[in-house]
């Protein structure tokens, strides 16, 4: 009798203590899977991100690939904790697939279904490895930008330097990258002579194409331009004859 509430009494302890073990040594694999899968993760994740981003961002993410000069605006530095902070994994991913499509303040396009959603998951994992920090932030945070965008003067820059700019130059010289490979030279829009002598509504006559005139060799943006972003560039234009001051 007494032997038998002994091993009554132990039996349970040790079924227990059993369990117990298993469970650790589960959990013990199962991290490793974990972290194995985290790994596999940052390094689909960096193969694509030299793919799809490295051309602007530079392979170290530092927003100094050579596709920067090409946008006319500097590409974000990708490795500053700070501003990465302020950004949330869900966010980038959208980024990644759809840029300026949905956030209209950014001047970067979108890459849409080249690049699926669990690569953009991926590219996010990457992305927290090398951020670092470089102490408080030093440029406007997202939403400062985002907030700016909505002051028509800064949509009229940003959207002057994304459509414009490559063939009439960041400044408005008439310079821009495009601009080598046309015949007819792009007017000078810095130009305070030229531009003494067009009104803002001639600038919106001229980018729609309402006006007619011999040997327009510049694009006609139609329909994809609201009258709002025409305004806002005709708006931002006329201030660069200002900047520039010659
Ligand atoms: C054609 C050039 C180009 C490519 C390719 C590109 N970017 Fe960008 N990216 C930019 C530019 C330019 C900006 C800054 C936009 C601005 O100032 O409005 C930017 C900004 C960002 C930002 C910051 C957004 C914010 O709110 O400030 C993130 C994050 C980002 N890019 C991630 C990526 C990732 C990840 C990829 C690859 C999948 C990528 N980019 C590919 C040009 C590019
Ligand atoms: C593909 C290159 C190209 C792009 C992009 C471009 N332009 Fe032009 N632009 C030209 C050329 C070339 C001329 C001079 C010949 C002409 O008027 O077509 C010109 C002329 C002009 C003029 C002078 C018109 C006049 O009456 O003298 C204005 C103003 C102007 N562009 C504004 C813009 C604005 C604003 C944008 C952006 C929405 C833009 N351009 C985009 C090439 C371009």
């Amino acid at each position: 009798m007494r032997r038998s509430e002994f091993l009554y009494t132990i039996f349970p302890l040790r079924i227990i203590y059993i369990t117990l073990c298993i469970i650790a040594i589960l959990s013990i694999f199962a991290n490793r899977y974990a972290m194995a899968q985290d790994d596999e993760r940052i390094k689909r994740g960096k193969e694509a991100y030299e793919k799809y981003c490295s051309v602007c961002h530079d392979e170290t993410g530092s927003g100094d690939g050579p596709g920067a000069v090409i946008s006319g605006i500097s590409p974000r530095d990708l490795t500053d904790k700070a501003y990465m902070s302020l950004i949330s994994d869900d966010e980038i991913v959208k980024i990644i697939r759809y840029g300026e499509d949905v956030f209209p303040y950014l001047q970067m396009p979108g890459q849409g279904d080249e690049i699926p959603e669990s690569t953009g998951w991926d590219i996010v994992y990457y992305l927290r490895t090398i951020a670092v920090d470089r102490g408080p932030l030093k440029v406007p945070s997202p939403q400062e930008r985002a907030k700016r965008f909505k002051e028509p003067m800064e949509r009229g820059k940003i959207y002057y330097l994304h459509y414009c700019s490559p063939c009439h130059g960041i400044s408005g010289d008439g310079k821009g990258w495009a601009a080598r490979g046309l015949v007819g030279k792009p007017a000078a829009l810095n130009d305070p002579v030229l531009m003494s002598k067009l009104t803002e509504e001639d600038i919106l006559a001229h980018v729609k194409g309402l006006a007619k005139k011999e040997g327009r060799e510049m694009p006609i943006f139609g329909r994809a331009f609201t009258n709002d972003m025409v305004k806002a560039i005709a708006s931002y234009v006329k201030t660069l004859s200002a900047i520039s001051g010659k």
